[in-house]
Protein backbone atom coordinates (compact mmCIF):
# COMPACT_ATOMS: atom_id res chain seq x y z
CA UNK A 1 0.00 0.00 0.00
CA UNK A 2 1.26 3.23 -1.14
CA UNK A 3 1.98 6.17 1.92
CA UNK A 4 -0.88 8.35 0.25
CA UNK A 5 -3.13 5.24 0.29
CA UNK A 6 -2.34 4.35 4.17
CA UNK A 7 -3.06 8.16 5.31
CA UNK A 8 -6.49 8.30 3.32
CA UNK A 9 -7.20 4.93 4.46
CA UNK A 10 -6.34 6.13 8.43
CA UNK A 11 -8.71 9.15 7.27
CA UNK A 12 -11.30 7.42 6.82
CA UNK A 13 -11.19 5.34 9.63
CA UNK A 14 -10.83 8.13 11.81
CA UNK A 15 -13.48 9.63 10.05
CA UNK A 16 -15.94 7.02 10.78
CA UNK A 17 -14.88 6.36 13.91
CA UNK A 18 -15.56 10.54 14.78
CA UNK A 19 -18.69 9.69 12.95
CA UNK A 20 -19.65 6.74 14.77
CA UNK A 21 -19.24 8.58 18.71
CA UNK A 22 -21.13 11.62 17.24
CA UNK A 23 -23.92 9.60 15.75
CA UNK A 24 -24.38 8.13 19.46
CA UNK A 25 -24.39 10.82 21.11
CA UNK A 26 -27.06 12.47 18.35
CA UNK A 27 -30.40 13.60 19.86
CA UNK A 28 -33.80 14.24 18.44
CA UNK A 29 -34.78 15.74 21.89
CA UNK A 30 -36.40 19.14 21.35
CA UNK A 31 -36.99 20.37 24.42
CA UNK A 32 -32.80 20.26 25.25
CA UNK A 33 -32.28 21.50 21.99
CA UNK A 34 -34.69 24.48 22.80
CA UNK A 35 -32.90 25.24 25.86
CA UNK A 36 -29.41 25.37 24.12
CA UNK A 37 -30.85 27.55 21.33
CA UNK A 38 -32.73 30.14 24.25
CA UNK A 39 -29.34 30.87 25.60
CA UNK A 40 -27.56 30.99 22.17
CA UNK A 41 -26.41 35.19 21.52
CA UNK A 42 -25.62 34.23 17.72
CA UNK A 43 -27.54 32.08 15.28
CA UNK A 44 -26.88 30.70 12.10
CA UNK A 45 -29.89 28.91 10.04
CA UNK A 46 -28.53 27.50 6.91
CA UNK A 47 -31.01 26.48 4.96
CA UNK A 48 -31.32 24.89 1.03
CA UNK A 49 -34.34 23.95 -1.16
CA UNK A 50 -35.83 21.54 1.17
CA UNK A 51 -37.41 23.94 2.84
CA UNK A 52 -39.26 25.72 -0.43
CA UNK A 53 -40.49 21.72 -0.99
CA UNK A 54 -43.98 22.73 1.00
CA UNK A 55 -44.26 25.99 -0.96
CA UNK A 56 -44.71 23.64 -4.28
CA UNK A 57 -40.67 24.16 -5.79
CA UNK A 58 -38.91 21.04 -6.55
CA UNK A 59 -35.70 20.16 -5.29
CA UNK A 60 -32.68 19.25 -7.89
CA UNK A 61 -31.90 15.98 -5.55
CA UNK A 62 -35.46 13.63 -5.34
CA UNK A 63 -38.13 13.53 -7.69
CA UNK A 64 -38.50 16.92 -8.62
CA UNK A 65 -34.95 17.16 -9.92
CA UNK A 66 -35.83 16.57 -13.58
CA UNK A 67 -36.65 19.32 -16.27
CA UNK A 68 -37.71 17.90 -19.34
CA UNK A 69 -35.12 14.79 -20.10
CA UNK A 70 -32.88 16.80 -18.42
CA UNK A 71 -31.19 16.46 -14.47
CA UNK A 72 -31.88 20.14 -13.30
CA UNK A 73 -27.96 20.47 -12.39
CA UNK A 74 -26.84 19.71 -15.58
CA UNK A 75 -28.69 22.98 -16.78
CA UNK A 76 -27.24 25.43 -13.93
CA UNK A 77 -23.96 25.15 -15.80
CA UNK A 78 -21.78 27.90 -17.49
CA UNK A 79 -20.89 25.55 -20.01
CA UNK A 80 -24.78 24.63 -20.74
CA UNK A 81 -25.82 28.49 -21.10
CA UNK A 82 -22.82 28.83 -23.62
CA UNK A 83 -23.90 25.58 -25.44
CA UNK A 84 -27.22 26.27 -25.31
CA UNK A 85 -28.30 29.88 -23.57
CA UNK A 86 -32.25 29.45 -25.63
CA UNK A 87 -32.66 26.08 -23.43
CA UNK A 88 -31.30 27.61 -20.46
CA UNK A 89 -33.32 30.69 -20.35
CA UNK A 90 -36.06 28.58 -20.70
CA UNK A 91 -35.25 26.40 -17.82
CA UNK A 92 -35.19 29.72 -15.53
CA UNK A 93 -38.13 31.49 -17.23
CA UNK A 94 -39.99 28.09 -16.11
CA UNK A 95 -37.57 28.34 -12.52
CA UNK A 96 -38.81 32.33 -11.74
CA UNK A 97 -42.63 31.45 -13.08
CA UNK A 98 -42.93 28.76 -10.34
CA UNK A 99 -41.26 30.54 -7.73
CA UNK A 100 -43.46 33.95 -8.62
CA UNK A 101 -46.64 31.87 -8.15
CA UNK A 102 -45.22 30.27 -4.93
CA UNK A 103 -46.05 31.30 -1.60
CA UNK A 104 -43.82 31.11 1.33
CA UNK A 105 -44.48 28.65 4.11
CA UNK A 106 -44.75 27.90 7.77
CA UNK A 107 -40.86 27.25 7.68
CA UNK A 108 -39.87 30.32 6.07
CA UNK A 109 -42.44 32.52 7.99
CA UNK A 110 -41.39 30.60 11.82
CA UNK A 111 -38.08 31.82 10.77
CA UNK A 112 -39.03 35.40 9.90
CA UNK A 113 -40.93 35.32 12.96
CA UNK A 114 -38.01 34.51 14.88
CA UNK A 115 -36.26 36.80 13.69
CA UNK A 116 -38.54 39.29 14.45
CA UNK A 117 -38.80 38.04 18.11
CA UNK A 118 -35.02 38.32 19.31
CA UNK A 119 -33.85 41.42 16.90
CA UNK A 120 -32.72 43.12 20.07
CA UNK A 121 -31.13 39.89 22.07
CA UNK A 122 -29.88 37.63 19.39
CA UNK A 123 -27.61 37.89 16.14
CA UNK A 124 -29.18 35.81 13.89
CA UNK A 125 -28.45 35.35 9.99
CA UNK A 126 -30.21 33.53 7.52
CA UNK A 127 -28.32 31.62 4.99
CA UNK A 128 -29.91 29.95 2.23
CA UNK A 129 -28.53 28.66 -1.00
CA UNK A 130 -31.91 29.22 -2.58
CA UNK A 131 -32.48 31.77 -5.22
CA UNK A 132 -36.34 31.60 -4.88
CA UNK A 133 -36.39 34.79 -2.73
CA UNK A 134 -39.31 33.18 -0.03
CA UNK A 135 -37.16 33.88 2.56
CA UNK A 136 -36.89 37.65 1.92
CA UNK A 137 -40.67 37.67 1.25
CA UNK A 138 -41.35 35.93 4.54
CA UNK A 139 -39.41 39.26 6.01
CA UNK A 140 -35.96 37.72 6.57
CA UNK A 141 -34.06 40.68 7.71
CA UNK A 142 -30.39 39.64 7.92
CA UNK A 143 -30.52 37.50 4.95
CA UNK A 144 -27.57 35.84 2.90
CA UNK A 145 -28.02 34.47 -0.46
CA UNK A 146 -25.10 32.46 -1.10
CA UNK A 147 -26.22 31.30 -4.50
CA UNK A 148 -28.13 34.49 -6.07
CA UNK A 149 -31.42 35.17 -6.95
CA UNK A 150 -33.75 34.14 -10.00
CA UNK A 151 -35.14 37.50 -10.47
CA UNK A 152 -31.69 39.28 -10.56
CA UNK A 153 -29.59 39.52 -14.32
CA UNK A 154 -25.59 40.11 -14.96
CA UNK A 155 -25.03 40.77 -18.14
CA UNK A 156 -21.93 38.99 -19.76
CA UNK A 157 -20.48 42.06 -21.28
CA UNK A 158 -20.84 44.45 -18.82
CA UNK A 159 -21.30 42.71 -15.40
CA UNK A 160 -23.76 44.81 -14.42
CA UNK A 161 -26.41 43.34 -12.08
CA UNK A 162 -29.90 44.08 -12.22
CA UNK A 163 -33.26 43.08 -10.24
CA UNK A 164 -35.41 41.78 -12.72
CA UNK A 165 -39.19 40.63 -12.25
CA UNK A 166 -40.40 41.03 -15.31
CA UNK A 167 -43.22 38.27 -16.20
CA UNK A 168 -42.06 36.75 -19.16
CA UNK A 169 -38.65 38.85 -18.61
CA UNK A 170 -38.81 38.71 -22.50
CA UNK A 171 -41.26 38.41 -25.46
CA UNK A 172 -39.69 35.22 -26.99
CA UNK A 173 -40.21 33.77 -23.64
CA UNK A 174 -43.96 33.93 -23.28
CA UNK A 175 -45.60 30.58 -22.75
CA UNK A 176 -42.26 28.65 -22.87
CA UNK A 177 -40.14 26.52 -20.61
CA UNK A 178 -43.40 23.70 -20.11
CA UNK A 179 -41.60 21.00 -17.88
CA UNK A 180 -42.54 18.18 -19.54
CA UNK A 181 -40.16 15.17 -20.94
CA UNK A 182 -42.45 15.69 -24.58
CA UNK A 183 -41.23 19.59 -25.00
CA UNK A 184 -38.55 20.27 -27.45
CA UNK A 185 -36.57 23.33 -26.83
CA UNK A 186 -37.67 26.22 -28.52
CA UNK A 187 -34.09 27.44 -30.08
CA UNK A 188 -34.89 31.06 -29.39
CA UNK A 189 -32.89 33.21 -31.72
CA UNK A 190 -30.22 34.54 -29.43
CA UNK A 191 -30.68 38.08 -30.43
CA UNK A 192 -34.57 37.45 -28.70
CA UNK A 193 -33.01 36.35 -25.18
CA UNK A 194 -32.99 39.00 -22.96
CA UNK A 195 -30.09 41.56 -23.40
CA UNK A 196 -28.51 44.53 -21.75
CA UNK A 197 -30.27 47.68 -21.92
CA UNK A 198 -27.55 49.96 -22.06
CA UNK A 199 -26.88 50.63 -25.49
CA UNK A 200 -22.89 51.16 -24.72
CA UNK A 201 -23.37 47.39 -24.61
CA UNK A 202 -26.21 45.50 -25.47
CA UNK A 203 -24.81 42.10 -23.95
CA UNK A 204 -26.65 39.01 -23.50
CA UNK A 205 -28.28 38.61 -19.65
CA UNK A 206 -28.02 35.79 -17.81
CA UNK A 207 -29.33 34.81 -14.51
CA UNK A 208 -27.53 36.31 -11.76
CA UNK A 209 -26.82 32.74 -10.32
CA UNK A 210 -24.00 30.72 -8.70
CA UNK A 211 -24.18 27.94 -11.51
CA UNK A 212 -22.18 24.32 -10.65
CA UNK A 213 -18.51 24.91 -11.34
CA UNK A 214 -18.47 28.43 -10.72
CA UNK A 215 -17.05 30.40 -7.31
CA UNK A 216 -19.30 32.45 -5.04
CA UNK A 217 -18.90 35.94 -4.78
CA UNK A 218 -16.04 37.01 -2.32
CA UNK A 219 -18.41 39.45 -0.30
CA UNK A 220 -21.56 37.35 -0.16
CA UNK A 221 -18.71 34.37 0.88
CA UNK A 222 -17.50 36.22 3.28
CA UNK A 223 -20.36 37.33 5.14
CA UNK A 224 -21.57 33.68 5.30
CA UNK A 225 -18.46 32.70 6.59
CA UNK A 226 -17.89 35.73 8.92
CA UNK A 227 -21.76 34.39 10.34
CA UNK A 228 -20.86 30.63 10.86
CA UNK A 229 -17.33 31.60 12.49
CA UNK A 230 -19.42 33.54 15.20
CA UNK A 231 -22.36 31.42 15.67
CA UNK A 232 -22.87 29.05 18.71
CA UNK A 233 -25.50 27.73 17.37
CA UNK A 234 -26.48 26.42 14.07
CA UNK A 235 -29.85 25.55 12.32
CA UNK A 236 -29.44 23.13 8.60
CA UNK A 237 -32.69 23.02 6.69
CA UNK A 238 -33.59 21.03 4.58
CA UNK A 239 -30.43 21.03 2.49
CA UNK A 240 -28.63 17.79 1.21
CA UNK A 241 -25.03 18.99 2.10
CA UNK A 242 -23.76 18.11 -1.06
CA UNK A 243 -22.90 21.07 -2.70
CA UNK A 244 -19.87 23.26 -1.74
CA UNK A 245 -18.98 25.30 -0.43
CA UNK A 246 -22.02 25.63 1.83
CA UNK A 247 -21.82 21.70 2.62
CA UNK A 248 -18.83 21.97 4.77
CA UNK A 249 -20.19 25.51 6.62
CA UNK A 250 -21.99 23.24 9.24
CA UNK A 251 -19.50 20.28 9.86
CA UNK A 252 -17.31 23.48 10.79
CA UNK A 253 -18.97 24.64 12.75
CA UNK A 254 -19.59 21.73 14.42
CA UNK A 255 -16.48 20.53 14.78
CA UNK A 256 -15.38 24.22 16.35
CA UNK A 257 -17.51 23.39 19.22
CA UNK A 258 -20.90 25.58 18.25
CA UNK A 259 -24.39 22.92 18.31
CA UNK A 260 -25.64 21.98 15.26
CA UNK A 261 -29.34 20.65 14.94
CA UNK A 262 -30.04 19.63 11.13
CA UNK A 263 -34.07 19.59 9.98
CA UNK A 264 -34.72 17.47 6.92
CA UNK A 265 -37.11 14.26 6.01
CA UNK A 266 -34.49 12.41 5.65
CA UNK A 267 -30.60 11.93 6.90
CA UNK A 268 -27.62 13.35 4.72
CA UNK A 269 -23.80 12.77 4.63
CA UNK A 270 -23.08 15.19 7.13
CA UNK A 271 -26.17 13.94 9.58
CA UNK A 272 -23.32 12.15 11.42
CA UNK A 273 -21.51 14.91 12.16
CA UNK A 274 -24.12 16.93 13.94
CA UNK A 275 -25.50 17.01 17.42
CA UNK A 276 -29.49 17.03 16.96
CA UNK A 277 -31.59 15.19 14.11
CA UNK A 278 -35.04 16.27 14.02
CA UNK A 279 -36.83 14.12 11.01
CA UNK A 280 -39.75 15.54 9.38
CA UNK A 281 -41.00 18.35 6.91
CA UNK A 282 -39.56 21.40 8.17
CA UNK A 283 -43.06 23.34 7.74
CA UNK A 284 -44.24 20.98 10.77
CA UNK A 285 -40.85 21.15 12.59
CA UNK A 286 -39.57 24.64 12.45
CA UNK A 287 -42.56 26.24 13.94
CA UNK A 288 -42.32 24.26 16.76
CA UNK A 289 -38.81 24.41 17.53
CA UNK A 290 -38.58 28.40 16.88
CA UNK A 291 -41.87 28.95 18.69
CA UNK A 292 -40.36 30.78 21.31
N1 LIG B 1 -35.81 26.69 -4.05
C1 LIG B 1 -34.65 26.96 -4.63
O1 LIG B 1 -34.21 28.10 -4.68
C2 LIG B 1 -33.83 25.83 -5.18
C3 LIG B 1 -34.46 24.68 -5.67
C4 LIG B 1 -33.66 23.65 -6.17
C5 LIG B 1 -32.28 23.77 -6.17
N2 LIG B 1 -31.70 24.89 -5.69
C6 LIG B 1 -30.21 25.00 -5.71
O2 LIG B 1 -29.68 23.71 -5.86
C7 LIG B 1 -28.60 23.41 -5.00
C8 LIG B 1 -29.01 22.15 -4.26
O3 LIG B 1 -28.61 22.02 -2.93
P1 LIG B 1 -29.66 21.90 -1.72
O4 LIG B 1 -28.97 21.15 -0.64
O5 LIG B 1 -30.21 23.24 -1.43
O6 LIG B 1 -30.88 21.06 -2.27
P2 LIG B 1 -31.01 19.56 -2.67
O7 LIG B 1 -32.06 19.49 -3.71
O8 LIG B 1 -29.69 18.93 -2.93
O9 LIG B 1 -31.55 18.86 -1.32
C9 LIG B 1 -32.79 19.14 -0.77
C10 LIG B 1 -32.83 18.55 0.63
O10 LIG B 1 -34.07 18.91 1.21
C11 LIG B 1 -34.63 17.79 1.87
N3 LIG B 1 -36.07 18.02 1.93
C12 LIG B 1 -36.99 17.86 0.94
N4 LIG B 1 -38.21 18.23 1.38
C13 LIG B 1 -38.07 18.64 2.65
C14 LIG B 1 -38.94 19.16 3.65
N5 LIG B 1 -40.24 19.34 3.40
N6 LIG B 1 -38.45 19.48 4.87
C15 LIG B 1 -37.11 19.32 5.14
N7 LIG B 1 -36.24 18.85 4.24
C16 LIG B 1 -36.70 18.52 3.02
C17 LIG B 1 -34.18 16.60 1.04
O11 LIG B 1 -34.20 15.40 1.81
C18 LIG B 1 -32.75 17.01 0.65
O12 LIG B 1 -31.82 16.62 1.64
C19 LIG B 1 -28.40 24.64 -4.17
O13 LIG B 1 -27.27 25.22 -4.69
C20 LIG B 1 -29.59 25.55 -4.47
O14 LIG B 1 -29.14 26.85 -4.80
C21 LIG B 1 -32.45 25.93 -5.20
ZN1 LIG C 1 -24.14 45.18 -20.28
Amino acid sequence: MSLCMFYRNLNNNLLSKVSTIMAKRQSSDMTTFKEVLRSAKNVVILSGAGISAESGIPTFRGAGGLWRKYQATALATPGAFRENPSLVWEFYHYRREVAAKAQPNTGHLAIAKYEEKHATDKNITVITQNVDGLHARAGSKSLVELHGNLYKTRCTKCKEVLVNTDSPICEALAGKGAPDSAQIGSDIPVKSLPHCQKASCGGLLRPHIVWFGEGLEPEVLNKAEAAMSACDVCLVVGTSSVVYPAAMFAPQAAARGATVAEFNIEPTPATPEFHYYFEGPCGTVLPLVLSD
